[in-house]
């Protein structure tokens, strides 16, 4: 049938296979295949996300003209920028295409990675809100990562596409992303339908910290989920720490570096406070014991009040003294 979604859809499968074609098998294509590889992506894992190269030159636009695809039909793709005359002429030059599927694995948008750094330019660039795309309800893999996610009984949110990719290298296929912006209503709906158990594993760097409390924030809202952190050790990046110590690390660490998303929060405080200072661990106290306070086991609070106790060497029960003091959070 050609209604105007299927014809955009078929638009971008035709784009993403000329990309890959481009990625694959060209002389143009080579050094885009060269960073990839150097980024220790196989074959296997730049076809199982049909990764292409967007070449330094105009190449959708004589193709599909080629083609007599209409005027109207490019316009609305997303895949072309504009001019005041109304000149079409290709989104993506000198970029490393990552196909964005729907949830039922079809082609509707594009994110394009430059290979060097570039001053003037974003290192990442999406396609622009089409018919088919709505940054706010995609989670880039989600397609893939439905069948392993009802398997292993829960997702794994990661940061970025790499992220997912590795982890995809490394055998963990329950991994998904947000288009590169916080977690959206939409995105934790089609979440909650595949599962109730999330692990937000971000990037281990400040920004990334940052961004977990601010995903665990907007998905404790959903109190039918339940929450877990996975820990990247070193301030790097799933993708960073799998080319670092290789694929059987990165699929151990995805396992057993999970902690709570307490010990998550009480981990983040500190570094938000100077401790070594008496008003510094004061107002760490505070502010842990008002997290403690939202906590409704009785024995997780035990937990960590123990640790606190014992990692700043006071009395748990003025530690649980105080903590009685604060009333606890209405919800
Ligand atoms: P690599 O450098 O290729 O490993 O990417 P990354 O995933 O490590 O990037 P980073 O941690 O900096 O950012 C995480 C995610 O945010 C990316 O995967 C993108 O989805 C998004 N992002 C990063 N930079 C940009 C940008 O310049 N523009 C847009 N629109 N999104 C970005
Ligand atoms: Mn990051
Ligand atoms: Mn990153
Ligand atoms: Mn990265
Ligand atoms: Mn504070």
């Amino acid at each position: 049938p050609k209604s105007p979604n299927n014809q955009l859809i078929k638009l971008h499968q035709d784009a993403t296979k000329l990309y890959s074609h481009i990625l694959l098998n060209t002389e143009i294509g080579q050094p885009a295949l060269d960073y990839l590889h150097q980024r220790g992506l196989t074959d296997q894992t730049i076809k199982d996300y049909g990764l292409g190269y967007a070449p330094n030159q105009e190449i959708l636009k004589p193709f599909f003209e080629e083609r007599q695809v209409d005027y109207q039909t490019l316009r609305h793709s997303g895949l072309f920028i504009e001019n005041q005359a109304g000149d079409l002429r290709d989104r993506f030059s000198d970029r490393i295409m990552y196909p964005i599927r729907n949830q039922s694995g079809q082609e509707i948008a594009f994110s394009g990675r430059l290979l060097k750094k570039a001053d003037d330019q974003p290192k990442y660039l999406n396609s622009p809100e089409t018919e088919l795309f709505n940054k706010r309800r995609v989670l880039f893999n989600y397609d893939l990562a439905r069948t392993a996610v009802r398997k292993a009984g829960q997702l794994i949110l990661f940061e970025g596409f790499m992220d997912v990719m590795s982890a995809h290298q490394a055998g963990v296929d329950n991994g998904v992303a947000s288009m590169g912006t916080s977690l959206t209503d939409e995105q934790i709906y089609a979440i909650s339908r595949i599962t109730k158990q999330v692990y937000v594993c971000y990037d281990g760097d400040v920004p990334g910290q940052k961004a977990t409390q601010r995903a665990l924030t907007i998905l404790r809202e959903h109190t039918q989920l339940s929450l877990g952190v996975i820990q990247m050790p070193e301030g790097l990046d799933p993708d960073e720490y799998r080319q670092q110590y290789g694929e059987a690390k990165l699929a151990s660490a995805l396992s057993t570096a999970k902690e709570t998303p307490v010990a998550f929060e009480m981990r983040y405080l500190k570094t938000q406070h100077d401790v070594k200072t008496d008003t510094g661990r004061l107002q760490y106290l505070d502010d842990v014991l008002k997290l403690l306070a939202t906590v409704r086991s009785p024995v997780e609070q035990d937990v960590y009040l123990t640790q606190l106790a014992d990692s700043f060497q006071l009395d748990k029960a003025s530690l649980r003294q105080q903590l009685s003091m604060i009333r606890p959070v209405q919800s």
